[in-house]
Order: C-alpha cells, then structure tokens, then sequence
C-alpha cells in the first residue's frame, strides 16, 4: 500500500495532507526518513509520523438503524445530518456499505474494512436485502407478479427477488408490502413501486443478508461479532 493511503487509513490526517507530511520529512519507515511521494509499505513495516508510531485500526463491523432525515454519506456540504454522526467516534475509517436514500430508514452495515464492503456490496454478491413500504393503494397479486418479473423505468429493468402484500390497506391504515431485491439500484423500491401505481410513504429496510434490524433503536449502531461477519460473507453469491 501506498505510505499516504496507509496513513490516511490510520486516521492521522488526510491522503492529501499524508503526502505534504512526507515531502516535509515528517514520516519514517523502518527508522528511516522518506520524502519520495509514492513508497510503499509492506505489514510489518514500522511507520512513524513526527517520531511517533502509527498502527492501522482494527477492522470493525457494525449494523446501524438508520432514522429517516440522515443522509447516507460522511459529510454533506449542505450541512444536513449525517449517518457518521451515529457511528462510534473511537473507530477510524467507517463508511457505510451501500446507501439508503434520506427518507428510508432501517438497515445499514458500516465498516472500515474496505475489502469486506467491496465483496459485500458488490452485485455479484446478490445479498439479498428485504425492505417494509407503507403504501396508500393496495398492490394487486398482479402488480407483486410484475415486479417479480421486472420493471422498466428510467432506462433500467428493475427486478424483485419476492413481493408479498403482508398486510392490507384499510380506510385508516396504509397496506404493507414486502420487498425483497438482489440488486441495490438507486432508490430501486421506491422507483418498483411507483410504476405499479402504488408509491412508498414509508420505506424500511429490515434485513441485509443474515442481519436484520429486529430489536435495534432508532439511531443504534451496534457491533457484529466474527459469528455474523462471517455468516454475511458466508452469504454471498457463488460469483464471489
Ligand atoms: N430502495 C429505495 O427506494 N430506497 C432505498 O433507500 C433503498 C432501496
């Protein structure tokens, strides 16, 4: 790995700052100054910023239960609230494994492994996430059938694993309908929905994989343990 990448993965500051640290003589491996943008290190190498010894953080993994009005994303220029608030502040490196759009709550998995959030969110992992809409209209059991068979919209065919009515609408209650997808196109439940004629008022994703969200606050991001990592990656997709 690249020395700024390394030391932008340990926290210390930036990639772009990493290299302006090197080019002022700031950064040592193995006892020895560098100043050449570029160098490589290996594991095992003893990396030093200002004669102090800098470690790559343990890799965690958590399950958030994102709260409708958070934006999926580290940072957001126009200053709306951001899911990095709810991550622990101790870990370095989190980011988020796919999106959630800003009005779906629910299920999201979190971590600073980056070659975990590659397999895992990679289409070719087919991790099946299931979602709950609220919808005002009543899907027919020919509506379901369609978006099992794939729909057309915006250029792209956008198919659902299943679609089942698990509760019906009532002149008080919306109908609930449950979705479960392979694929994670942009605001895809949402975009399914709507060409069937029935758009979402409410969207939660409860399950990403093995995980689900069942017993989880609004806001609560909780730690997996190695049984539940492995079970997500035991879950992927032969093409893994
Ligand atoms: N589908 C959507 O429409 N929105 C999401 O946030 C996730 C899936």
């Amino acid at each position: 790995m690249r020395l700024h990448r390394y030391i932008g993965q340990c926290g210390v500051t930036s990639r772009r700052k990493a290299e302006e640290m090197i080019a002022e003589g700031r950064v040592s491996v193995n006892g020895e100054r560098i100043t050449t943008p570029g160098t490589s290190v290996e594991e095992g190498d003893a990396v030093c910023v200002d004669g102090r010894p800098i470690e790559l953080p343990r890799k965690a993994y958590y399950a958030l239960n994102k709260p409708t009005g958070y934006v999926t994303t580290l940072s957001d220029p126009a200053r709306r609230r951001t899911v990095s608030e709810l991550f622990p502040p101790s870990v370095v490196g989190l980011k988020p494994i796919g999106r959630l759009d800003v009005m779906t709550s629910g299920l999201l998995l979190v971590t600073n492994d980056g070659e975990f959030a590659s397999k895992v969110g990679h289409p070719s992992g087919m991790v099946e996430k299931e979602y709950v809409a609220k919808v005002r209209r009543e899907p027919s059991d020919r509506d379901l059938a369609r978006l099992e068979r794939g729909v057309f919209e915006g250029g792209e065919r956008l198919v659902a694993v299943s679609a089942r009515l698990t509760g019906r609408a009532t002149p008080q209650r919306p109908a609930t309908v449950r979705i479960v997808l392979h694929e994670g196109k942009n605001r895809q439940v949402r975009r399914m929905l709507s060409v069937i004629g029935c758009p979402a008022l409410q969207l939660e994703r409860v399950r990403y994989g093995p995980i689900v969200l069942k017993g989880m606050r609004p806001g609560e991001c909780r730690k997996l343990g190695m049984e539940e990592v492995g079970k997500i990656l035991k879950s992927l997709g032969s093409a893994q």
